[in-house]
């Protein structure tokens, strides 16, 4: 056997957001999507909001040293001219209850939710949006200052632009006529509902906009922001071919489109870069592999190559989000072993990896599938709201605790 050793002070955690455990949403585009019959009701969720000491309990019993969460814009700006003192304090609550636990907080500024008022003023389609979401995050900042060290701006900017413009899958929902080419990095839309046309010049709008926004946002904080580091959870795709030189081409020019062509506009407004990592896609593959209940192949390697990408940028990595959908927890175990196991690689070529976060603590609403797909450590029966850790829980919590992973020479 041999023990494959994590650097000092790795963090070691899950992720949430709000919108998928809280419960009891306030009104905004996913709420109206529901509403809409284009995605499932989100109800109340994991009841999370009023169950967060319970549930990390848990977590601080499972041996992580942190925890990956996001905070809900509607609460906190219910309409344009008002910002909510309360919630403020619930979330500083949940912030303490981290702490008070030894698990460091990881905060989410914006995780999917648009609340309605900024809905009806175009949302992520209006040239306002970066400057709304920058003073949205000034506040909250703010106002939590000097409580909380990590920052995330934006959680995956690239499927929001993805499944919302070309997809047809998330809001809003619009479905451009080539949205078979973009299979492979989207939702597809359920159901018969028809769907607005989208526009691929739209979406590179919203692309911009994104960009944008997390700028504008990192500059607000870092203005005002104590001792605080700032970046962006960034979707990652690794895309790799057999030798054909076609399917090269298709690689190299994917790498691009859905990674590089972002980052080089936000790398240098990151003081960090979260990447989350669920599947590859290897132009040419002709067998395919094991599949998690989403439909997603199991490919670790991908998570290598993920984080390989960003080495040119210079900056501390952390895989924000890495996970599978799987009810029966049969394969849990040796998916995240797996994984670490390329994240420890990826350590000893010379990638500064700080932290890893399997994604997610417990079942939750997984967004247009509803709750269906069960990715959590732990278990959540969503009639009694009843917790049931699951056995890989306990197989995560050993390499945390022992900060190294015992494998086979
Ligand atoms: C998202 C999560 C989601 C997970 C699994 C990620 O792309 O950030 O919100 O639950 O995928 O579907």
């Amino acid at each position: 056997m041999k023990t494959l050793k994590f650097p000092d002070g790795f963090l070691w955690g899950t992720g949430t957001s709000a919108f998928q455990v809280e419960g009891n949403t306030p009104p905004c585009n996913w709420t109206k999507g529901a509403e809409e019959g284009f995605v499932p009701e989100i109800g109340q969720a994991c009841d999370h909001y009023n169950r967060f000491e319970g549930d990390f309990d848990i977590a601080q019993e499972l041996g992580h040293n942190a925890h990956r969460f996001s905070i809900e814009w509607g609460r906190i700006q219910p309409s344009e001219k008002k910002f909510d003192a309360d919630e403020i304090a619930h979330y500083r609550s949940v912030i303490q209850a981290l702490r008070k636990r030894g698990l460091e907080p990881i905060v989410t500024l914006w995780h999917f939710t648009i609340p309605l008022w900024l809905l009806e003023k175009g949302g992520l389609e209006s040239s306002l949006f970066p400057e709304y979401f920058a003073r949205y995050c000034e506040y909250v900042t703010n106002e939590l200052g000097g409580t909380v060290h990590y920052w995330i701006t934006i959680n995956e900017p690239l499927p929001v632009a993805n499944n919302g413009w070309l997809r047809g899958s998330w809001p809003p929902f619009k479905k451009w006529w080539l949205d078979t080419l973009f299979k492979g990095f989207g939702y597809p839309g359920k159901g018969d509902r028809k769907r607005p046309t989208g526009s691929f010049l739209t979406y590179l709008k919203v692309r911009r906009h994104l960009a944008r926004a997390h700028n504008k946002a990192y500059q607000l904080i870092k203005r005002n922001g104590r001792d605080s580091s700032v970046g962006i959870a960034k979707h990652t795709i690794y895309y790799h071919s057999d030798k054909n030189l076609l399917n090269q081409f298709c690689a190299v020019f994917m790498n691009w489109f859905w990674t590089y062509s972002f980052m080089s506009h936000v790398h240098k407004q990151c003081d960090f870069i979260g990447i989350n990592q669920y599947f590859d896609k290897e132009f040419g593959r002709e067998k395919s592999l094991p599949k998690t209940d989403i439909g997603w192949e199991i490919y670790p390697l991908g998570l290598f190559g993920a984080l390989s990408f960003f080495k040119r940028y210079g900056k501390p990595l952390y895989v924000t989000e890495n996970g599978i959908a799987d009810a029966t927890d049969k394969s849990r175990t040796l998916f995240i072993r797996d994984n670490l196991r390329e994240v420890h690689r990826a350590i000893q070529v010379g990638l500064d990896v700080r932290g890893y976060f399997y994604w997610s603590l417990m079942d939750n609403y997984e967004l247009a599938e509803g709750y269906t797909m069960r990715f959590g450590l732990v278990e959540v029966d969503f009639e009694t709201q009843e917790r049931k850790v699951r056995p890989s829980a306990y197989e995560y919590k050993k390499i945390c605790e022992n900060n190294a992973l015992t494998v086979e020479e």
